[in-house]
């Protein structure tokens, strides 16, 4: 196997997931299920189709279960084989074999920027990803491998872009700046969450891959939107100091940590699903036409 354009993912998980609530208050969000498989599930594998080696979780105060789900589950495992479940284990046994996953504490949740600072010294000194937890891309090649392709061509960070309509630009960290190709600008500008003016209207979603020369920056970044230390105000300084591109990744994105988001989602790979296609779609179209009628 050839070498993998990076080694190491950052994964975000340590936020408190207040829109989810009361869901939230004992279940992370990054471990509802998409069907029948949690969220972070997807984003871990996606690292490791990208050929990552070491997914390094952010976790924070009552998330434990997210590292016993990618862990061995001994007495489940015995119960299956006894019961002669052999699919179930097998797939059971895949997750803890998935990846090499290390977890550090974010202690308090400050906000993103100081949720990838927090994995500094895991990292170390190479360039390295970031897949939020709550953030699936469905896509033919695994979204965060397009991003390394684009930092490996460009040598500057990359932060994943898309499309969203102007009444939505308020809602993310958007980025504007020099065309370089149908999917790639070179960054100049880039905000959270412009109240007005945004400078465009591609908005920055949840995967990047990033130089180790963020780390420092992150270190003496002030509090910025909603009092946490953004991780887009570091990326405005890295692009000043160092530049940044932006990519327009191939896929379709869920935002699973928002309501409607995850419910898309649901239904999207719910239909994935041979054995519930037929079934979904007869109950959707039945629920469309009721509602057309009333
Ligand atoms: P979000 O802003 O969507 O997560 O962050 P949140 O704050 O938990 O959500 P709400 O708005 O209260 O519902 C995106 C990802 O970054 C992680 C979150 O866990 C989520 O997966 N995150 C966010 C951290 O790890 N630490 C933080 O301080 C903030």
């Amino acid at each position: 196997m050839s070498e993998p354009l990076i080694r190491k993912c950052v994964v975000p998980a340590a936020g408190l997931g207040t829109r989810f609530l009361p869901a939230t208050k004992t279940i992370p969000k990054e471990m509802l299920p998409i069907v029948d498989t949690p969220t972070l599930q997807y984003i871990v594998e996606e690292s490791v189709s990208a050929g990552i080696e070491d997914v390094i979780l952010i976790n924070g105060r009552g998330k434990s279960c997210i590292e016993d789900h990618f862990d061995l589950a001994v007495e489940l495992e015995a119960v299956l084989k006894a019961r002669g479940k052999v699919e179930e284990l097998r797939s059971l046994r895949a997750i803890s074999e998935m990846a090499n996953i290390v977890s550090v504490r974010q202690k308090e949740p400050l906000g993103l920027g100081h949720a990838v600072l927090c994995a500094k010294s895991l990292v170390g000194g190479e360039p390295f990803g970031v897949i939020l937890g709550d953030d699936i891309i469905d896509a033919e090649e695994p979204a965060i491998r397009q991003l390394a392709l684009a930092y490996h061509k460009h040598k500057k960070g990359v932060v994943a872009l898309m499309e969203v309509p102007a009444e939505e630009t308020h809602l993310y960290g958007i980025a504007a700046g020099e065309r370089l190709d149908a999917r790639t600008i070179r960054v100049s500008q880039i905000v959270e969450k412009p109240k007005q003016n945004p400078p465009s209207n591609l908005a920055v979603i949840g995967r990047y891959v990033l130089p180790p020369s963020v780390f420092p920056i992150l270190e003496t970044q002030e509090r910025g939107v909603g009092g946490e230390i953004q991780l887009t105000d570091a990326l405005a300084r890295l692009a000043k100091t160092e530049g940044l591109i932006g990519y327009q990744f191939e896929g379709r994105r869920y935002d699973a940590g928002d309501k409607v988001g995850y419910l898309k989602a649901n239904i999207a790979y719910a239909l994935k699903r041979k054995d519930m296609r037929g079934p979904l779609l007869a109950y959707l179209r039945q629920v469309v036409e009721e509602a057309e009628r009333a």
